[in-house]
């Protein structure tokens, strides 16, 4: 067998420990994979007394993950700490100045800095891989820019959020209001520090966008994503939409349209017999339409110690058998700055409002759509107390930005007695 391929982990959380059980466990098949002994010489964390569940006496300790990144022992530089600046961006490009590979889970740093670091990885002639960071165990960054990668990608969409599409379907399956099941989710440990990277769709729109660069061959652009959270989603929502048969999901929408690239984070509705309506708790799906395969869809674990890191696992095969890629699937400096656009297609939307119990007020209501050229496909009335009135209206397909005005027009009517939601019918 030839030389062993050297890894230095930084980050020995859930996904470290994962990567390392793994390699412990598997060292004769990952070996017989790979063409050569995966091994690992040195590891970095915060705490070196933590106790982590797992035997690290085997490896070099280093305080700082920067020296990590940089020794002449390693081949492979893993990140697996997190965050979007700090220890992971400096470690990340220290050890591609080092000329070391490098593979990430880290979706925050890649989503902020993708392009940068692609290029200095490319011009270093260093891999730069991060299955682990998109959809969890979902091999999805593989299969976009490897067995894909004949397509002309039309649209990608998908849940790849687990710790949202928990709460959604946990409110619906225990019928628990959003700030109950958010409490449970925090108890679990499901949530991130700072929770509104997942709720606010932060976390998924990270993912989306680095998925996006691949299939439209654009430059990563986070700061080109229309973003909205799950936290304005009520139990009657979940119930109104299931009774008017769809569910509600956290659905990210990438598209090249001839306006530009339209990148989308929203809680969406899909019809209930759709496979995105299937997902339950933190199952994650990437949707990719191209145009020789038609419609694929993935399904798998999100997140959590298996699954991320047999992503990462992916990776370190990948480069054990001395693959080579570039990091979005096609030279970095080649890649596009993307023109950003609103999303321009027509779909149906759902219109959530809450109708003061007054005369006149579904009138009002019809006639702001009917100005602004909004035609209803239907609507329905659930029972309601004497206050407030919950109506759900299904439009026929416009452009959001008609169906945006109309309900601008309806919110400024004063008849409503809670904040209206508008949610795109998504077509999956
Ligand atoms: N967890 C998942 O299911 C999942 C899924 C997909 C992607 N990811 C991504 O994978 C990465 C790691 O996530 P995780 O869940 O494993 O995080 P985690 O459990 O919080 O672990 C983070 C690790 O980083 C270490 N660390 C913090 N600061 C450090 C520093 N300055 N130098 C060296 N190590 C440092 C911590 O050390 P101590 O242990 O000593 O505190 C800890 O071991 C993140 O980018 C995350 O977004 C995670």
């Amino acid at each position: 067998m030839s030389n062993a391929l050297r890894l230095g982990i930084a980050g020995l959380g859930t996904v470290g420990v994962g990567v390392i059980k793994i390699i412990q466990e598997h060292a004769t098949m990952l070996e017989m994979r790979g063409g050569r002994p995966v091994t690992i010489t040195a590891v970095s964390a915060r705490s070196k007394t933590k106790n982590r569940d797992v035997d690290l006496s085997d490896y070099t300790w280093e305080d700082n993950a920067v020296e990590l990144a940089k020794r002449d022992d390693i081949d492979v530089f893993v990140e697996l700490i997190g965050g979007d600046s700090g220890p992971a961006k400096a470690s990340v490009e220290a050890a591609i100045a080092a000329g070391k590979d490098v593979i990430t889970a880290n979706k925050a740093l890649l989503a902020m800095h993708g392009q940068e670091l692609a290029v200095a990885a490319e011009n270093a002639g260093v891999n730069l891989r991060y299955e682990a960071a998109v959809a969890g165990g979902i091999p999805i960054i593989k299969a976009l820019t490897d067995g894909l990668a004949g397509n002309k990608i039309n649209r990608v969409m998908g849940v790849m959020n687990g710790t949202c599409n928990y709460i959604l379907t946990r409110m619906e399956s225990a019928n628990l209001p959003y700030e109950t099941v958010f409490e449970e989710a925090n108890q679990l440990g499901y949530l991130e520090a700072d929770p509104n990277l997942d709720v606010g769709g932060i976390d998924a729109a990270h993912k989306l966008v680095l998925l996006s660069s691949i299939a439209f061959g654009t430059q990563v652009n986070f700061a080109g994503a229309e973003l909205e959270g799950i936290g304005e989603v009520t139990i009657e929502d979940i119930e109104h939409a299931r009774d008017m048969g769809f569910r509600i999901k956290l659905l990210g929408l990438a598209e090249m349209t001839d306006a530009g690239l339209e990148q989308s984070m929203r809680p969406s509705l899909v019809p209930a017999t759709s496979p995105l309506a299937q997902l339950e708790g933190g199952t994650n799906m990437v949707v990719v339409e191209g145009d020789a395969v038609g419609q694929i869809a993935m399904r798998g674990a999100g997140a959590g110690e298996g699954p991320t890191a047999s992503a990462v696992m992916g990776d370190v095969m990948d480069i054990a058998r001395g693959l080579k890629m570039p990091v979005f699937g096609q030279p970095a400096s080649t890649l596009k700055e993307a023109k950003i656009a609103k999303a321009s297609g027509k779909s149906a939307f759902c219109l959530r409002l809450n109708l003061k119990d007054e005369a006149g007020a579904m009138a009002k209501v019809s006639s702001a759509l009917a100005d602004a050229s909004v035609s209803i496909d239907r609507m329905r009335q659930f029972s309601h107390d004497d206050a407030s009135a919950p109506v759900m209206i299904v439009t026929h397909p416009v452009e959001r930005t008609t169906v945006e005005a109309a309900f601008a027009a309806i919110a400024a009517l004063n008849i409503t007695t809670q904040e209206p939601l508008m949610l795109g019918i998504v077509d999956a």
